[in-house]
């Protein structure tokens, strides 16, 4: 398995707050991995940063060898690299088929699209998260899990090769959450390579064979979920805030 993302010595300042600190990593093209921490450990800022949201203080990150520091998301996103906000974002007023329509006409939407026609495409990714009963009503009026779904979906339009998903469980129900894994489990099985962030250890406890830890911007830790939890920093930052880990 080649590598599909590196990361070396990444950092971000906000003023005087160092959010990620010479943070070095790689992923390998298939893997499903997490990046845990507890809440403001620097997670969200290491996905904007890969995704182009903000640009790095200093350090490289390269996609399929490629440089994509500092480039702007769209052109990271038709590299092949989508991924999910904490908050979920959508069209408001657009129906669930359009909100998907617009990622499948991005640049690695269309290779798609092209050859099966925009709306079959479209309608396949919507049956895929299990929304196209839905495929004509706007998303304001779907609950959370379903919000979920769509953004997945949005993503996955736009025919990623890598897909970062920011805290997916968060604020679901069990029974919601047990959809998005099947979902994620999906996507991985098709060959994407699914880099995923979570502030509760036991949500990824299970999910992924890999997890990356941090804590106050810096890498702490990196192997299988047991092994880590049981590191006694990873054990630390955690307790040392509340968080649950089991
Ligand atoms: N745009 C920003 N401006 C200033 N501080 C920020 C900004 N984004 C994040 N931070 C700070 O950076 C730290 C890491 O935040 P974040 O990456 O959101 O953590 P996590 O996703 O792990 O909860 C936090 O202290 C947060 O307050
Ligand atoms: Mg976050």
């Amino acid at each position: 398995m080649g590598v599909i993302l590196e990361v070396k010595n990444l950092t971000k300042k906000f003023g005087g707050l160092t959010a990620v600190n010479d943070f070095s990593f790689e992923i390998k093209r298939g893997e499903f991995i997490g990046l845990i921490g507890p809440n403001g450990a620097g997670k969200t800022t290491v996905f904007n940063l890969i995704s182009g949201f903000e640009k790095p203080s200093s350090g490289r990150i390269r996609f399929n060898g490629i440089d994509i520091t500092g480039m702007k998301p769209y052109k990271i996103v038709n590299l092949g690299i989508a991924r999910t906000f904490q908050l979920v974002r959508s069209f408001k007023y657009l129906s669930l088929l359009d909100n998907i329509t617009v990622s499948c006409l991005s640049k690695r939407g269309k290779e798609v699209s092209k050859k099966t026609g925009t709306d079959n495409y479209a309608s396949s990714i919507l049956a895929s998260v299990g929304l196209i009963d839905k495929a004509r009503i706007p998303p304001i009026i779907l609950p959370h899990g379903d919000l979920r779904k769509l953004q997945i979906g949005k993503a996955v339009g736009t025919n990623p090769e890598l897909l970062l998903l920011d805290e997916p469980f968060s604020g679901l129900s069990f029974e919601e959450q047990l959809g998005i894994t099947d979902l994620i489990k999906k996507l991985h099985a098709d060959g994407v390579t699914i880099f995923i962030t979570g502030h509760v250890l036991r949500e990824l406890m299970t999910l992924v064979p890999r997890v990356i830890a941090m804590h106050q911007g810096k890498f702490i830790a990196d192997g299988p979920p047991v092994q880590v939890a049981n590191n006694k920093i990873v054990l630390e930052a955690y307790l040392g805030r509340g968080v649950k880990i089991a």
